[in-house]
């Protein structure tokens, strides 16, 4: 079976992203439903689904932590779900739970991490390394040589130069652009990118 855990709106993306590929999407499994139905898909809790050891799933929940803190109490076989519309060298290394948008590119030699998401349109370039959580929003360039740590939540149209080195738990502003190393925990904006605040450890 394939569950999707979160029934949230970045759950109906991730859900057409398996749609793509003609991947059947078997339920959406959510703790404090809204709804009993997605996009045509039930929605249910987990005690009504009993045991997920053996099937496929994603953490459909957009916030970094969120997904981070669930990752750890589920044992299941984390999926990878690329749109079919992605376009994704051989050479790149992608671990479970990592969902990768339509229009999104990803070049040679690059690797990400578990449960990450690539968002629609991102680009992330050759030789980049994305630690796991981590999010590249819509539209965002990641350049070559990059490495982003744990956590990071790289915001939509955002670009990074290359070779810079992101921090873990970083927030970088929508359409900032990251011309120097980011420590960990900082909130970026604008253009060249400044810091604006440091988050706390669970923030
Ligand atoms: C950076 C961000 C996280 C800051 O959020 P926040 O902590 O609530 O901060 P505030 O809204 O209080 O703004 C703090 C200051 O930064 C400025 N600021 C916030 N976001 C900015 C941005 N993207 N670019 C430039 N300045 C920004 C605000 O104008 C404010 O300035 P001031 O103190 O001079 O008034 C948020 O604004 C943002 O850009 N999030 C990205 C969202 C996104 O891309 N989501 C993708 C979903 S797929």
């Amino acid at each position: 079976m394939m569950y999707l855990f979160g029934a949230s709106g970045h759950g109906k993306v991730v859900k057409e992203v398996l749609d793509s590929k003609n991947v059947k999407v078997d339920a959406f499994i959510d703790d404090k439903p809204l709804k009993k139905e997605q996009l045509g898909v039930s929605v249910v809790s987990s005690s009504q689904i009993g045991s997920i050891i053996n099937d496929q799933v994603i953490i459909s929940i957009g916030n970094n932590l969120i997904r981070k803190d669930l990752s750890k109490k589920i044992t299941a076989n984390f999926s990878i779900a690329k749109h079919k519309e992605a376009t994704v060298s051989k050479t790149v290394e992608i671990k479970g739970g990592t969902v990768i948008m339509a229009g999104a590119v990803i070049n040679a030699e690059t690797k990400i991490g578990k449960h990450c998401i690539i968002n629609s349109n991102a680009v992330v370039e050759h030789d980049c390394i994305l630690g796991d959580y981590v999010h590249i929003s819509p539209n965002a360039t990641i350049t070559g040589n990059t490495i982003i740590g744990e956590g990071t939540h790289v915001g939509t149209g955002a670009t990074v130069i290359p070779n810079i080195v992101i921090g873990k738990w970083v927030t970088i502003g929508a359409g900032a652009v990251i011309i120097k190393d980011i420590p960990d925990y900082a909130v970026v904006v604008g253009n060249p990118g400044k810091i604006i605040k440091y988050k706390k450890e669970n923030e």
